[in-house]
C-alpha cells in the first residue's frame, strides 16, 4: 500500500515536471503572460468549467494584466482585459488574423453535413460572417425593421392580455414563451412554426445540449436527448419551407434561404440551417427580459417612474368603445425616446448582468498592438464583464446595480455606451445585428405587463435568483430557478382598453 502510493506520488511529480516542461517551452516570451497554474493545463480548465465567465475576472482582478494566455490542453485562449486593447483589436475590424466564430458555430448548432458545410465555407470563403450578413442588412434600422417589430408588438398585443389573473406562474417562463412566440411569429409568419407546442418544447430540449456539441467528444451519446429534439425542430422547419411558409414570412427568413438554396444546398439542410438564426433569436432575449422585468418589478421607485413616463409621453385616448371603455392607444415605438426610466433600467441590467464573452478564432500568428505574439489556431476572448465591472470606466458602485446609472447627460452617456465600455452585444462588425429588434420586443413586452398588471413575487418579497449553473456560451445569464409570481389586473386600469401599437400602425383599425 505504502510502495503503491509513493509510486503514485512519483508518477504524479513527473507528470507535473512534463507538463511544466511542455508549458514553458511551448510558451513564446512575445506572448501574453500566461496567467501561474498549480497544475499546468488542468487548473484552468477546471476553472473555467466551474466559475465560468467569473473565473475570468478573477484572472482579471488578481494578475491585472491588460492581456493574459490562459493553456489548455490542446489549446490556448487570449483573454483581453483592458479597454484601450480591445479598440486595437476592433479596428482590425475584419483582419484576416481575427476570424468571428459563427459560421462554424452555425454548423455546429444547425447539424448540418459535411458536404453542405464544404459547400457553405466555399461560397463565403474569406468573408467569415458572410453566413449572416441577411441578418445584419434585414434588422439594422429602417422600414424593415420598424414592420417586423410592429409584427412582433400585434404577437405580444395578442397574448400578453391572457396573462391575467395567472397565479403560481414563473416569470422566466411566462416572459421567454411569449417573447420567443412574438420574435418568430414575426419572423416566420402566419405559419410559424413555433405556433406548434410541441416544437417550442423540443426546442427547450434542444438547447441545454448546446454546450456538449461545443465541449463534449461525443455529444450524440451525452446529449442524446437534446439531439433527438433537435431533429424534430429541424423536421417542422424542413416542413415550414416545403409547404412556402417562407413566401408569407419577413423577406429576410425567404432571402437568407434562397441564398443557401442558390449555393446548391437541398432544402433539407437549407432549413437546418435557421437553427443557426433561431438560437441567435431565442437565447439571450428571453432571459434579458427577465432581468429587466425582475429589476423593474422589484424597485417601487422605479416601476412608478416606468409607468408614469410611458402614460405621460406615449398614451392618446382617441376613442370610447361601445360600453363606454376609453380606449388609450399607446404608441411604443417611442420607447426609446420618452421613457428615460425604462431605456436605462435595460442598459444598466444588461450591463450588470451580461455575462458575455467575445470570441475570435486567430487564423494567422498576428502582433497585436505591436508587443503580443497572438498564435495562429489559438482563440481570443474578450469577456464583457471585465470592463462592465472596470471601476475606472463606471466609478466606485460598479459592482453595484445603480437603476441611475444611465440617466446621465446624453453626452456622458455616449462615453459610456462606446463598445469598448459596454458591449452586452460584442462590437465591430460582428456585433449583435438582432439587436435593435430584440430591444424594441423587450422594452414592449415589459411597457405591456407593467401598464396591465401588478405582478406580486409568491414568496412575498422578491429574492435574486442564483446563475451559478448557466451556460458559458450564452451572451445572458440563465437564472438557477425560476421567480414565482402572481399576474393580477391592475384595478386602476381596468376601466381603460389598451391598445398597443408600433409608430404609424397606428390608424389601423
Ligand atoms: C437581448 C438579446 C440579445 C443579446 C444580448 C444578443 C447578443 C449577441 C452577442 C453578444 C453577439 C456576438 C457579437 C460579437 O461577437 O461581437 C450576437 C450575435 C448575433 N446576434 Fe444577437 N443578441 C440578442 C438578440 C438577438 C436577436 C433577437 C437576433 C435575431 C433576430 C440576434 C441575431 C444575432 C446574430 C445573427 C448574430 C451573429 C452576428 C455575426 O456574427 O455576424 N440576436 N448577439
Ligand atoms: C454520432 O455522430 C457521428 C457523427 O456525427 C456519427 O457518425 C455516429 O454514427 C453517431 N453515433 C450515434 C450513436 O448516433
Ligand atoms: C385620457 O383620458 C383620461 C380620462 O378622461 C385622462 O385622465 C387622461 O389624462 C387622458 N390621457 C391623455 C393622454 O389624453
Ligand atoms: C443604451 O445603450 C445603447 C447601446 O447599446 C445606446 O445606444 C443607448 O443610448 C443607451 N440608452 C441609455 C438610456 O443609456
Ligand atoms: C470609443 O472610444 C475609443 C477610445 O476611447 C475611440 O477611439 C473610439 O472611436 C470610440 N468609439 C466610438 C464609436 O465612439
Amino acid at each position: 500500500m505504502y510502495q503503491f502510493s509513493t509510486a503514485g506520488v512519483l508518477a504524479c511529480a513527473g507528470l507535473y515536471v512534463v507538463l511544466y516542461i511542455l508549458l514553458q517551452i511551448t510558451q513564446d516570451r512575445k506572448e501574453p503572460p500566461p496567467v501561474a497554474t498549480s497544475i499546468p493545463f488542468l487548473d484552468p480548465l477546471v476553472g473555467i468549467f466551474t466559475e465560468k465567465v467569473q473565473y475570468l475576472i478573477q484572472l482579471r482582478d488578481k494578475y491585472r494584466l491588460p492581456i493574459t494566455t490562459i493553456r489548455l490542453p490542446f489549446t490556448r485562449i487570449y483573454v483581453v482585459n483592458q479597454p484601450a486593447l480591445i479598440n486595437t483589436i476592433q479596428r482590425q475590424g475584419n483582419a484576416f488574423a481575427f476570424q468571428p466564430v459563427a459560421l462554424e458555430f452555425g454548423f455546429l448548432f444547425s447539424g448540418i453535413t459535411k458536404k453542405s458545410q464544404a459547400i457553405l465555407r466555399n461560397a463565403f470563403s474569406g468573408m467569415g460572417n458572410g453566413f449572416t450578413a441577411g441578418v445584419h442588412k434585414y434588422l439594422h434600422t429602417g422600414s424593415n425593421l420598424d414592420m417586423v417589430s410592429g409584427a412582433a408588438t400585434d404577437a405580444l398585443s395578442a397574448s400578453v392580455p391572457g396573462l391575467a389573473g395567472q397565479m403560481n406562474v414563473g416569470l422566466l417562463h411566462t416572459i421567454q414563451h411569449d417573447l420567443a412566440l412574438a420574435l418568430t411569429d414575426a419572423m416566420y409568419g402566419p405559419q410559424n412554426p413555433f405556433r406548434d407546442p410541441e416544437v417550442e418544447a423540443s426546442w427547450h430540449d434542444f438547447v441545454p445540449g448546446i454546450k456538449h456539441l461545443l465541449y463534449s467528444p461525443f455529444p450524440n451519446i451525452t446529449a442524446y436527448r437534446s439531439l433527438q429534439a433537435r431533429l424534430r425542430v429541424i423536421a417542422a422547419l424542413q416542413q415550414y419551407f416545403r409547404k412556402g411558409g417562407h413566401f408569407q414570412a419577413f423577406p429576410m427568413v425567404r432571402e437568407m434561404f434562397d441564398g443557401y438554396m442558390s449555393h446548391g444546398l437541398e432544402l433539407e439542410e437549407a432549413a437546418k440551417l435557421d437553427m443557426a438564426t433561431l438560437l441567435a433569436m431565442l437565447s439571450s432575449g428571453g432571459i434579458a427580459a427577465f432581468w429587466l422585468m425582475f429589476r423593474v418589478l422589484s424597485n417601487n421607485v422605479v416601476l412608478g417612474n416606468c409607468r408614469q413616463e410611458i402614460l405621460a409621453n406615449l398614451a392618446s385616448n382617441d376613442t370610447l368603445t361601445p360600453d363606454g371603455r376609453r380606449v388609450t392607444v399607446i404608441d411604443l415605438s417611442q420607447l426609446k425616446s420618452k421613457c428615460p426610466t425604462l431605456m436605462a433600467m435595460l442598459n444598466e441590467t444588461l450591463r450588470y448582468h451580461s455575462t458575455v464573452i467575445s470570441a475570435k478564432n486567430i487564423r494567422e500568428d498576428f502582433l497585436l498592438d505591436g508587443q503580443y505574439l497572438l498564435k495562429k489556431d489559438a482563440m481570443l476572448m474578450i469577456p464583457g464583464p471585465v470592463v462592465h465591472y472596470d471601476a475606472a470606466i463606471w466609478g466606485l458602485d460598479a459592482d453595484l446595480f445603480n437603476h441611475r446609472r444611465f440617466l446621465f447627460p446624453a453626452s456622458a452617456r455616449k462615453r459610456l455606451v462606446n463598445t469598448s465600455n459596454f458591449r452586452p452585444f460584442g462590437a465591430g462588425v460582428t456585433m449583435c445585428p438582432g439587436r435593435h429588434f430584440s430591444t424594441n420586443a423587450m422594452v414592449s413586452l415589459a411597457a405591456m405587463m407593467l401598464l396591465q398588471f401588478d405582478v406580486k413575487p409568491k414568496d412575498g418579497a422578491w429574492k435574486i435568483p442564483s446563475t451559478n449553473n448557466a451556460d458559458l456560451w450564452n451572451a445572458m445569464p440563465k437564472p438557477d430557478w425560476d421567480v414565482e409570481v402572481d399576474i393580477l389586473p391592475r384595478k386602476d386600469a381596468e376601466a381603460v382598453e389598451w391598445k398597443f401599437v408600433w409608430g404609424a400602425q397606428n390608424s389601423m383599425g
